[in-house]
């Protein structure tokens, strides 16, 4: 594999398809600048910086990099905090810090930086401010035990000044004066990954992956499979890598349906759905992290047949169709009702993948709301998530749909609690206090380390209550949550619904 390391040109042919790009800076680089803290995902210390082209364009994210196979990154530009200060002197991000006072022990700060000159080098082209809300969201997955959060929000801040004097990102003018961009579009070109880390980019390569390596692991953004090897020491053979073949990566609004691909990242359908679907965005917005949610899939979140993950009860609500491939290029369609059989089984076939998920356009225009309860407002895990849908015709409700996860082995409908409100007027409350009873019926969660059952039960049933007032036009008071955002009182985002 092929890839750019700061400013050095890396042909790396030996290593194991789940050697993490954590343990390749340190281990093989002595680049000891990228911290470890918990090896999951959760604390932002192995945060990089990773630039590709894309339509054109070369663009610079964050991910984990405790979590991401380093063969992942193949004819990408890897940024480790070693870089920013290459070039004399500091980076917008590192120069805020100190002002700020927005390091103590240090063990988190270089990942601080990273996220900031991420949003820092992606906003200098953007034309747009960088404001609270968006340090909060760079920094969303980044954690620090010591110096406290203000200090940090206020060097992301901060950053605005140099923005305004329009000094060219460092980034950016390295990359110009290095020619980065046109060398990293042949990399890409190039890359078709190696023998034990598959990058296909497209069906046909993907069906020869497939039908040469079919005990290969299929693997999206790895922000599931992952964790698999740096938690439980799992050690993967081949992987094949999903993430880049271009057909499962659309969003395509047609005749009927919107289509979105399998590899199509959160931060990718967070883009699309801003203004066009803002009660989707909000849930999305709600996902792990920033850096999860740039590698993360909508196709591995549905895969991995998480009882709790976030998208299969927002697929319930619209009765979305999955569209499979066979290893044989033959196709069949599942609805997301019949997709999930029990704990962590689908009716995904060892020879099947997900190709796509079609969502009607016109369930998409009915009324819907997407209630996410977790112990944190950033990064964190639904201990309960509902997705609802009301369909109404001249004032009588005539489909409802209650999804929730959560509240058992999978996600799962309150189909007794849809019937009592199915057929009923929108603001008949006997009908709603029927349908709460039926779902106390109907549901019945576990306990765990994120809630009690009987927490569960009554928070499923609050929301219920909630999504019904709001349907019937009551503004239901949310706390949006952003314990650092000054507007932290919100009726808009009811998607930041705090435990
Ligand atoms: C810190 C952290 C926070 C998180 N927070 C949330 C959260 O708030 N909400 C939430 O729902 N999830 C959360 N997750 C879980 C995870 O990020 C999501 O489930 C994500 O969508 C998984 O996608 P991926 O592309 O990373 O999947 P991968 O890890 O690459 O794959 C997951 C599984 O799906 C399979 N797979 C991948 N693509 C396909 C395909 N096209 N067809 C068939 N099988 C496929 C893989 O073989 C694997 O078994 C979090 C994870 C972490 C580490
Ligand atoms: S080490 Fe904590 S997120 Fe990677
Ligand atoms: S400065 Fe010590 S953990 Fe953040």
């Amino acid at each position: 594999m092929k890839f750019i390391l700061n400013d050095e040109l890396i042909d790396e042919s030996t290593l194991p398809s789940d050697f993490t790009a954590l343990r390749y800076l340190r281990e093989k680089r002595g680049l000891t600048g990228t911290k470890e803290g918990c090896a999951s995902g959760d604390c932002g210390a192995c945060t990089l910086l990773v630039g590709a082209v894309e339509g054109g364009e070369l663009t610079y994210s964050t991910l984990n990099s405790c979590i991401t196979p380093m063969q992942a990154l193949a004819g990408k530009h890897v940024v480790s905090i070693e870089y920013l200060s290459k070039v004399g002197e500091l980076h917008p991000a590192q120069q805020a810090m100190v002002e700020s006072h927005g390091s103590q022990c240090g063990f988190c700060t270089p990942g601080f930086v990273l996220s900031l000159a991420g949003l820092y080098e992606n906003k200098q082209n953007a034309d747009q401010p960088i404001d609270r809300e968006a340090v909060c969201d760079a920094i969303s997955g980044n954690l620090c035990r010591c110096t406290g959060y203000r200090p940090i929000i206020d060097a992301g801040l901060s950053m605005i000044k140099v923005q305004e004097s329009k000094e060219t990102p460092f980034i950016e003018l390295m990359s110009k004066n290095s020619g980065i961009k046109v060398l990293l579009e042949n990399l890409q070109a190039d890359n078709r990954g190696s023998s034990n880390y598959l990058q296909p980019t497209d069906l046909e390569q993907l069906a020869h992956a497939l039908t040469s390596y079919p005990e290969a692991e299929l693997i999206a953004g790895g922000t599931d499979l992952m964790l698999e090897n740096t938690q439980r020491y799992r050690d993967f053979g081949t992987f094949i890598d999903v993430s880049c073949v271009s057909e499962l990566k659309h969003i395509h609004i047609g005749e009927s349906t919107l289509s979105v691909g399998a590899s199509v990242t959160y931060s990718e359908l967070e883009s699309f759905s801003k203004t066009l679907y803002p009660h989707i965005f909000a849930l999305l917005s709600r996902i792990a992290s920033r850096q999860i949610r740039n590698r993360g899939t909508i196709g591995g979140n549905v895969a991995n047949a998480s009882p709790i993950a976030d998208l299969p009860p927002l697929l319930l609500a619209f009765d979305a169709d999955i569209q499979l491939l066979k290893n044989d290029g033959s196709t069949r369609v599942v609805n997301i009702a019949d997709f999930y059989q029990g704990y962590k089984q689908t009716q995904l076939a060892d020879d099947e993948m997900i190709a796509s998920f079609d969502l009607p356009l016109d369930k998409l225009a009915q009324f819907h709301r997407f209630y996410k309860v977790s112990k944190r407002m950033e990064d964190d895990i639904s201990s309960v998530m509902l997705a609802v849908r009301f369909e109404e015709k001249d004032g009588v409700l005539t489909d409802v749909r209650l999804a929730f996860g959560g509240m058992a082995a999978t996600p799962i409908r309150g189909m007794k609690a849809e019937a009592a409100l199915q057929g009923k007027t929108l603001n008949d409350e006997q009908a709603l206090h029927q349908a709460i009873a039926a779902l106390r019926s109907e549901l019945t969660p576990m306990s765990d380390m994120r809630a009690s059952a009987e927490y569960r039960l009554d928070m499923a049933c609050n929301l219920v209550h909630k999504a019904w007032l709001e349907l019937n036009g009551t503004n239901v008071m949310t706390f949006s949550g952003h314990p650092f955002n000054d507007a932290s009182l919100s009726t808009d985002m009811e998607a930041s619904t705090h435990a």
